[in-house]
């Protein structure tokens, strides 16, 4: 055999690379990863908009690259995936630096230096460069004013690395108007969001301050562990193939013991919902903010639990870690154990979401009655009811008519039916003798009601069958309205 090469035609590779899926909060964290590998204590990050000559750049104060450790750097595929690296290290395909840059602009240009007695090394790639010449040239030099801007910034460092991105075409795509320059600067603070969360335990210590734009970013704990009401669980360790993953579990307050800042602030970038569950950090360095790994969905009632879950460099294969760092997967020998660790998690998160709410099994006083929901059972489970002794509710309806009171009561039936706690439970307004002949007549009486209300005795039995403890009652109910 003679085996014949085929090389990759660079043009269209390089083309390829831009849409491996980084967004400019990824692509910034996975080059911010190598200026804390490099062990930096200070990373700026400059964002300067000046129309199709913005730019952004990350400088640090690392160990630096030589030139030889440069060029090395800049080629795709700095790296063999598999050899094993240090436990601090961030990386691990070799791409990140090239891959995340080429996702948001076309020119990559990077400055490093050992030490104040050396020199520093430059090495640029220019995507259009490659394109026309189809060949991986890369050069040892720039010219632009947008580089001479931006290493303003590295001109006092005796160590580090800059890396700057020009030529911005994937984050600013469109005109120049005041709309995108609003825009360019809402993503940029989008991407400070991200970079406090995705580095909160390095931001949190005494050895690594990031600032962008000169402002110096504050770490978001996603556990609210300075909280006195946040619950804690031991911490527990999960083993396979002699490695061994630290699980922690935090069931964060209720809402009602936080100020609207913290729950603003603890609510992170995509809300309460979104981000419970599991947040996978591997060497500390955050790469999954919430997720069940499909085992269970997010719910409201489960909003309040948070798991650190913390994965070392050697797992990377067994977790399917991604190039871009940002997704993960248990390998199957841990699924049982995820799954019970999440399922006690988000039931424990329930119970405190509940708890302020819910009267439990007790007579009301009127005089302290300010429960919002009680809590009731039918058929031995148990489903939450509007309190509809409440003050404030008693206080409206005193000036309702009749009419109004009674399409007030309907609106609640359906609030209850519908709460997302009780979907899997209940239906409005009943309390323990709702059973057997008394559940269809609450089901019939429920259906009048709506009707009477304004909806179509066809659309208002569609809503009460949608309540799971009415399903299969259709027929019944037809029978007992005449319908
Ligand atoms: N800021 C930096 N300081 C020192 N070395 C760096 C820096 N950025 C990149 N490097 C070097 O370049 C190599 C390639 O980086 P990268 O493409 O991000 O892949 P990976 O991080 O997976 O190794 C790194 O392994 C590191 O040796
Ligand atoms: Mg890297």
């Amino acid at each position: 055999m003679n085996p014949k090469l085929a090389v990759p035609d660079a043009a269209s590779l390089v083309l390829s690379l831009r849409s491996v899926g980084y967004s400019l909060e990824t692509a910034i964290a996975d080059i911010v990863d190598n200026s804390i590998t490099a062990k930096a204590s200070e990373i700026y990050i400059d964002a300067n908009w000046n129309s199709e000559f913005s730019f952004i750049s990350i400088c640090d104060n690392g160990y630096g690259m030589n030139e030889n450790d440069l060029h090395q750097a800049m080629k795709i595929g700095a790296k063999v995936p598999t050899d094993p690296r240090s436990n601090d290290d961030l990386g691990r395909f070799g791409m990140g630096l090239k891959t995340a840059a080429f996702s948001l602009c076309k020119r990559l240009t990077v400055m490093s230096k050992v030490s104040d007695k050396n020199m520093s090394n430059i090495r640029v790639w220019d995507i259009d460069n490659i394109v026309d010449s189809n060949r991986w040239e890369l050069f040892d030099d720039s010219q632009t004013s947008a580089w001479r801007n931006a290493t303003q910034r590295f001109k006092n460092h005796l160590q580090g690395t800059i890396v700057v991105l020009e030529k911005l075409d994937r984050l600013i795509t469109e005109d120049y108007s005041d709309q995108a320059i609003g825009r360019f600067w809402q993503r940029i603070a989008d991407m400070e969001k991200h970079l406090t969360m995705v580095f909160h335990r390095f931001l949190a210590g005494q050895t690594l301050r990031i600032f962008v734009n000169g402002k110096r970013i504050e770490p978001w704990d996603p556990f609210m562990r300075t909280s006195f009401a946040t619950q804690e669980f031991r911490e527990e360790f999960l083993t396979y193939q002699g490695k061994s993953v630290r699980v922690h579990t935090f069931i964060l307050p209720h809402h009602s013991k936080l100020s609207m800042k913290e729950y603003d602030d603890t609510g992170g970038a995509s809300g309460w919902q979104e981000q419970q569950g599991f947040y996978v950090y591997r060497n500390r360095r955050l790469i999954v903010p919430g997720t069940w790994f499909k085992m269970l969905r997010k719910n409201e009632p489960g909003q309040l639990a948070r798991i650190q879950l913390d994965l070392t460099g050697d797992m990377d294969f067994d977790w399917k870690i991604d190039v871009k760092k940002s997704s993960a997967s248990p390998p199957s020998i841990l699924r049982e154990n995820i799954r019970r660790i999440a399922r006690t998690a988000q039931e424990a998160s329930r119970k405190v979401y509940y708890f302020r709410g819910a009267v439990i099994n007790q007579q009301i006083k009127a005089e302290d009655n300010d429960a919002v929901w009680e809590q009731a059972s039918i058929r031995g489970r148990t489903f939450f009811r509007i309190n509809r002794k409440h003050r404030l509710l008693e206080e409206a309806c005193s000036g309702l008519g009749v009419d109004s009171k009674k399409k007030l009561d309907t609106f609640m039936s359906l609030i209850e039916g519908f709460a997302p706690m009780n979907a899997s439970l209940t239906g409005p307004i009943f309390n323990e003798t709702s059973q057997g002949n008394g559940l269809i007549d609450s089901a019939a009486h429920f259906c009048s009601d709506l009707i009477e209300a304004g909806y179509s005795p066809c659309e208002a039995l569609r809503k009460v069958l949608q309540i799971s403890i009415y399903e299969g009652m259709g027929e019944a109910i037809k029978d007992k309205l005449k319908l």
